[in-house]
């Protein structure tokens, strides 16, 4: 047992990772995004690979390879990424940490918007992209087990715990992403410190590299299977 514990758990089980930020199109040579490097997402994807796992890593743009051993599906924007999710299900698991745009641009302009004199102020007009993980979340084809990130910077746990409810998630990661100790942000880094939020409580895990963070996810996802409870 002791043996096994870390090696090829989660054998057998279908993953579906999202990773990375979305690009929502302004025009054919802008976007909005959100701040993502995808190492976390990408990390958990490794994890869960490196378990025995078959896994799909649906990612946004990032500058960083895709772990050996996964399926990368890369895509742009957030309603593209939600396509290539269904296209991947079912799953046994899903793992949603995309960086995703909440708002694309209503109507992208299909020429390149042009500055000039006498040109108004530009205003964009902003629709609602799709929730990925509350789609999957509430999906009928649901993958047994559901993970989300939150990312917070006031009031962490009790957004954390309502975004578990309305997304139907098993287990929320959130971070804390304003300050850390040292008073910096940690998003972009190459660490993360979160605390795990289920609805059988709260798990706070020190500060971690990215790569302990997959780790730990998956230990505790495999536990599931093996049916020690998530
Ligand atoms: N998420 C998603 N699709 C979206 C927005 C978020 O799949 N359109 C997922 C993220 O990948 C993450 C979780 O939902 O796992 C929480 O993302 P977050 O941005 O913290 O939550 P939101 O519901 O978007 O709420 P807000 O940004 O207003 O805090
Ligand atoms: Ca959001």
């Amino acid at each position: 047992e002791a043996l096994l514990a870390g090696t090829r758990r989660l054998a057998g089980r279908r993953a579906i990772v999202t990773s990375g930020p979305t690009h929502e199109p302004i025009d054919p040579v802008r976007y909005i995004a959100n701040r993502s490097s995808g190492r976390q997402g990408h990390a958990i994807a490794a994890a869960l690979a490196a378990a025995g796992a078959e896994v799909v890593l649906v990612s946004g743009p990032v500058a960083i390879p895709a772990p050996p051993g996964v399926r990368l599906v890369s895509v742009e924007t957030a309603r593209e990424m939600l396509a290539a999710v269904e296209a991947a299900l079912p799953a046994d698991l899903g793992v949603f940490v995309a960086a995703v745009a909440d708002w694309r641009p209503a109507d992208a302009a299909t020429q390149k918007l042009k500055k000039g004199p006498g040109a108004e102020p530009l205003a964009l007009t902003f629709a609602e992209n799709p929730d990925i993980l509350a789609t999957i979340g509430h999906h009928r084809e649901r993958p047994a087990v559901v993970v989300g990130f939150a990312a917070e910077t006031q009031d962490l746990f009790a957004n954390a715990l309502a975004k578990l409810d309305r997304k139907g998630a098993d287990l929320i990661l959130a971070n804390d992403v304003a300050v850390d100790d040292s008073g910096a942000s940690i998003m972009g880094g190459t660490e993360n410190a979160v605390h795990v939020v289920s609805r059988d409580g709260i798990e706070t895990w020190p500060r971690l590299s990215k790569e302990e963070v997959g780790r730990r996810l998956v230990d505790r996802l495999a536990d599931h299977f093996s049916g020690e409870g998530a």
